[in-house]
């Protein structure tokens, strides 16, 4: 039986998860501790932090692994190239995941290799936090280069609130230092995509339904993304200057953008899948088992990304405007062919956070249709019938 490591127990692996055991593998759990719901689901599981790449190394050869895996998060992804690396496994290298999951080494690589990013510096002091408002044109938003989930991203319009968000940013980070980059007034949306055998598999722009607070997060998506072909052009363009800048092959790509005057600019891109349900959307879009493909990649399996149709489709987080103790969940819809999934990730009497970011996540609703306008227009009115009500 062939082994599969999966990083991460929580709520976005759990579809991995269960792929990886519906395909007849033996799936080898990491997580640290916690209340995450993919622990029940593997086969063996081990406690460890999956930032402890020495550790990962340990048991990927003591359980000689056959492929590792991820989704939703960057966290582990470094883990993942140094066990590919150290294993010859498929998947991305760990310069890559070096490369990829820090925000400043991005950046720098990005410069070199022509994708159009936004202007940046690093910052590890006060003063150089006050001096990026004198060489960069303001707003700016100060980034951890170690989180995700819009964690420690603070837009700061001007000098005065420069120490709030440096203090914001140092409470999240685990470095010493972090950059500031101009804010760029335009259009979020998203990309994803794979590449195997250093081919581009596919890329699928989706819109970003965005929620704002420090800074935005996107809490739901869609396809399709109606763009220019000028624009898709470009899209290419940047993801393919990205994957070279970052070396990426094997994997997945999350890709971040903004759209500015026509024009793409790259946020971010990761090694691995988007959280908040956008392997569903790749799945649904394109009519394949987006999640078996991801896997089949990791073991050396011949993934297939065929496109058989471009299914109109859309999703949205489930949040909570306060925090407390859940003590209603009501559901008034009634089932229908085009309501693809609703689900909570937490049951009367746990405690929930009020939203601010992406893992403030309480559930999620997942939604088809002939026309995007009639998905949307539903998943509005689906949302309308949840209620969660907490004390
Ligand atoms: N240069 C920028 N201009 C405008 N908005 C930005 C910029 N950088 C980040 N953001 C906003 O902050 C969010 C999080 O930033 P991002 O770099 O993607 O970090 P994370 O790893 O938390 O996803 C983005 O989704 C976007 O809404
Ligand atoms: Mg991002």
């Amino acid at each position: 039986m062939r082994k599969l490591m999966i990083l991460g127990a929580g709520i976005s692996q759990v579809p991995l998860i269960k792929t990886a055991k519906e395909m007849g593998l033996y799936v080898v759990l990491l997580s640290r501790q916690g209340n995450y719901p993919g622990f029940s689901l593997a086969d063996k599981v081990y406690y460890e932090d999956t930032t402890n790449v020495d550790k990962i190394v340990e048991i990927a050869r003591i359980e000689q692994i056959d492929g590792i895996c991820t989704t939703g998060t960057d966290v582990a992804v470094k883990s993942i190239g140094k066990v590919v690396d150290v294993l010859g496994l498929s998947g991305l290298s760990y310069e890559s995941s070096q490369l990829s999951t820090n925000k400043w080494e991005m950046k720098k690589a990005f410069m070199e290799h022509g994708v159009r990013t936004s202007k940046f510096l690093k910052v590890e002091s006060k003063e150089e936090a006050y001096r990026a408002f004198e060489v960069l044109s303001p707003p700016l938003i100060f980034k951890a280069l170690d989180s995700g989930a819009s964690r420690g991203i603070v837009k700061v319009v001007d000098v005065s609130q420069a120490d709030y968000a440096f203090e914001e940013v140092r409470k999240v980070t685990k470095l010493d230092y972090f950059i500031a980059e101009e804010f760029i007034e335009g259009t979020e949306f998203g990309a994803q995509a794979f590449v195997y055998d250093n081919e581009i598999q596919f890329i699928m722009p989706h819109g970003d339904t965005m929620f704002y607070g420090d800074a935005g997060v996107p809490i739901g998506h869609y396809v399709p993304y109606y763009l220019s072909n000028e624009v898709v052009e470009d899209i290419h363009n940047q993801i393919e200057q990205s994957i070279r800048a970052l070396c990426l092959n094997n994997c997945a790509i999350n890709a971040d953008f903004i759209l500015k005057d026509q024009k793409v600019y790259v946020l971010e891109i990761g090694g691995r899948a988007g959280a908040t349900c956008l392997p569903e959307l790749v799945s649904t879009f394109y009519g394949f088992n987006y999640y078996e493909q991801m896997i089949k990649a990791a073991i050396h399996m011949d993934p297939v990304f065929h496109k058989q149709t471009s299914q109109p489709c859309a999703c949205e987080l489930l949040i909570a405007e306060k925090s407390g103790e859940i003590v209603k969940l009501e559901n008034g819809n009634e089932s229908h062919e085009d309501i693809i999934q609703i689900s909570f990730d937490y049951e009367i009497g746990e405690t929930i956070s009020k939203f601010k970011v992406g893992t403030d996540r309480i559930g999620q609703v997942i939604i088809k249709g002939a026309h995007l306008e009639e998905v949307l227009k539903r998943l509005e009115k689906v949302m309308e019938n949840i209620k969660v009500t907490v004390s």
